[in-house]
């Protein structure tokens, strides 16, 4: 990580999602439906109704804001947004597939939110917000751009305990020595886990009636490669930390990972990781 200067650290962080768009455009549809509980919660928690104008910040491939899209029409619009140019062109050809045209896109990041004060009606923000150098300020800038009494619906990665899916690659890597532990106070998935943190920060950006669930999810695949190939694709991290591997190491990392996810496999291989997203809703 680049040491305590917040912009290099910001612009890596960036560089790293722009690097791991491929894979998430690649596996798009997998991350749409593991992610499903998550966003049907916050659709349902942001109260969108017919005309409202709804952005969605750190939307990598887009699919929250997409059913917020059809949720508000007649008359509403989707404003979809990410920092990575790459991520948003992975949700420009969703959208087009989809067909789905009450939708504009615009690079924006989360702590300089390029709109009017009091300009929408709801902010969903899905799997970002721990990714920020600045969560708070990224919070206030969305409370700015909601309307008084708009909503915001948020969702961050509930502790690592709960969330073996995301752990195991890299407690195999670690335990083997290719890796370094991961800085706990460096932004990053679980940064925002910590019973209580989320309704805090919402709190002291000036949101009220914050309500905070926690949301169970669930990861499968077909066996072990397949959970270290998908992982690889989709963290930028771990490519890097796993392609200049040896063929014998990688295969020693894959032994490993079947090791720590032996719990969770099924007689034929197949794995059933779960995990849990925290969520919340709150008034401006
Ligand atoms: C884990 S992905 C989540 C994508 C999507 N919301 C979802 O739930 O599938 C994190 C996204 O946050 C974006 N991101 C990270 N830091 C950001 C920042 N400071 N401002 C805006 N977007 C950011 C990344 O480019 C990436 O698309």
């Amino acid at each position: 990580m680049a040491g305590s200067d917040p912009d290099a650290l910001h612009a890596e962080i960036i560089g790293r999602w722009e690097r791991a768009a491929t894979g998430w455009g690649k596996h798009a549809d997998r991350m749409r439906d593991f992610g499903m509980p998550v966003s049907a919660w916050m659709i349902e928690n942001a109260r969108l109704q017919p005309g409202h104008r709804v952005l969605e910040l750190a939307a990598g491939p887009g699919d929250t804001g997409f059913l917020a899209a059809e949720l508000v029409r007649p008359g509403g619009t989707l404003l979809s947004t990410d920092a990575a140019d790459a991520m948003l062109a992975v949700a420009r050809a969703r959208a087009a597939a989809l067909g789905i045209d009450n939708v504009e896109f615009k690079r924006m990041e989360l702590e300089w939110i390029d709109l009017e004060t009091a300009s929408v009606d709801a902010v969903l923000c899905k799997w970002g917000l721990m990714f920020s150098v600045d969560p708070e300020a990224a919070l206030r800038e969305a409370r700015r751009v909601l309307r008084p009494g708009g909503r915001i619906a948020a969702a961050v990665w509930d502790e690592p305990a709960v969330n073996p899916w995301a752990t195991i690659p890299t407690r195999a890597l670690v335990d083997l020595g290719y890796a370094e532990p991961p800085d706990p106070d460096a932004p990053g998935m679980f940064i925002l886990s910590a019973p209580g943190r989320l309704q805090e920060l919402l709190e002291s950006a000036g949101f009220v009636d914050v309500a905070v669930e926690a949301v169970p999810t669930s990861r499968s695949f077909a066996g072990v490669e397949e959970f270290v190939d998908e992982t690889r694709e989709v963290s930028s991290m771990l490519g890097e930390l796993l392609d200049p591997l040896s063929h014998a190491q990688r295969a020693e990392v894959e032994a490993k990972v079947g090791e720590l996810a032996r719990p969770y496999a099924a007689a034929d291989g197949s794995l059933s990781l779960p995990g849990s997203s925290l969520v919340a809703a709150a008034d401006a």
